[in-house]
């Protein structure tokens, strides 16, 4: 079955950001010129998504905008004969169905995904947290939508390895490796934010699943958890008892621009990855090691 509807979930008021996110969701900020959300939205796109339903609150209807078409904005680049720019304009507007549902109250991740239950039905489906940029060849979303393909359309979450001390930041799965296979694990438990000494492992996720229908009913069932949250991990641990669920180790490399260190480091990555400006990001550096005399 392939996966073609990915929740993407922006209702977080996104406080590290403060005060840009007092108007501008954090989504909306960019890394050099890109917002942010814009490469979750490619991630899904290049996954094979055809529609997203992004679960939003009160401001923050530039993301919607922005995936709409800007007639106004197409036209004067037209006029002046910026090609390129109509061309990128025109494209982020047309690629991909955006469906918004809002959530009403800020109940966490468990239930930011339970509003989109309408919208999905009975599928199968994506969900991609914004705040963990992936960079990889092949999209992580995509890696697991195979994952879940091969294992019969089950559930499957993306992990990557931490280190230990960190456990205490991210949804940690327990489970036993395949047989043939180093990367995929049939999960036992998935635990949200346990200390380093009640981690069952160091596998991670930083916000990429693939989850059948049946999460559903388990967001029903689940109380609050950790911070007095619907969390989505224990919804998942729920699934688990019910039916297969998996976790497999995604190629590629994440950037946690949920925080200002992150959103720093991935800003001078990206900058040096990409040709347009590898060498302007690469003579400030040179620059200012000269200056702050950093050794
Ligand atoms: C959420 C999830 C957590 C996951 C993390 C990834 O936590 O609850 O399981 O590992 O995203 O970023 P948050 O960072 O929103 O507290």
């Amino acid at each position: 079955m392939n996966i073609r509807k990915a929740v993407i979930p922006v209702a977080g008021k996104g406080t590290r950001f403060l005060p840009a996110t007092k108007q501008i969701p954090k989504e909306m900020i960019p890394i050099i010129n890109i917002p942010m959300i814009h490469y979750s939205v490619m991630e899904a796109v290049n996954s094979g998504i055809e529609q997203l339903v992004f679960v939003t609150s009160t401001g923050k209807e530039s993301i919607e905008n922005y995936f709409d078409r800007n007639l106004e904005l197409e036209r004067f680049l037209e006029q002046n004969g910026k090609e390129k720019e109509l061309e990128l304009i025109q494209k982020i507007g047309t690629t991909i169905e955006v469906i918004t549902v809002r959530q009403k109250e800020q109940l966490g991740l468990g239930h930011a995904i339970n509003c989109a239950k309408h919208v999905i039905g009975d599928d199968t489906f994506a969900v991609i947290l914004g705040d963990d940029l992936v960079r990889s060849e092949e999209p992580v979303t995509r890696q697991l939508a195979e994952v879940s393909k091969a294992q019969g359309n089950k559930s499957v979450i993306g992990v990557m390895e931490v280190p230990n001390k960190d456990t205490f930041r991210y949804g940690i799965v327990d489970g036993e490796f395949l047989a043939d296979d180093k990367k995929s694990l049939h999960m036992k438990a998935m635990i949200e934010k346990p200390k380093p000494s009640e981690a069952p492992t160091n596998l991670a996720t930083p916000g990429r699943y693939i989850l059948t229908n049946e999460i559903f009913d388990c967001l029903d069932e689940i109380p609050r958890g950790v911070g007095g949250e619907y969390q989505l991990t224990d919804a998942i641990n729920l699934l688990a008892s019910r039916d297969k669920v998996f976790a497999h180790i995604f190629n590629g490399d994440r950037f946690d621009t949920g925080n200002i260190e992150g959103y720093l480091n991935a800003t001078v990555e990206f900058a040096l990855r990409d040709e347009a400006t590898r060498d302007i990001m690469m003579n400030i550096i040179k620059e200012k090691i000269g200056t702050y005399g950093i050794k």
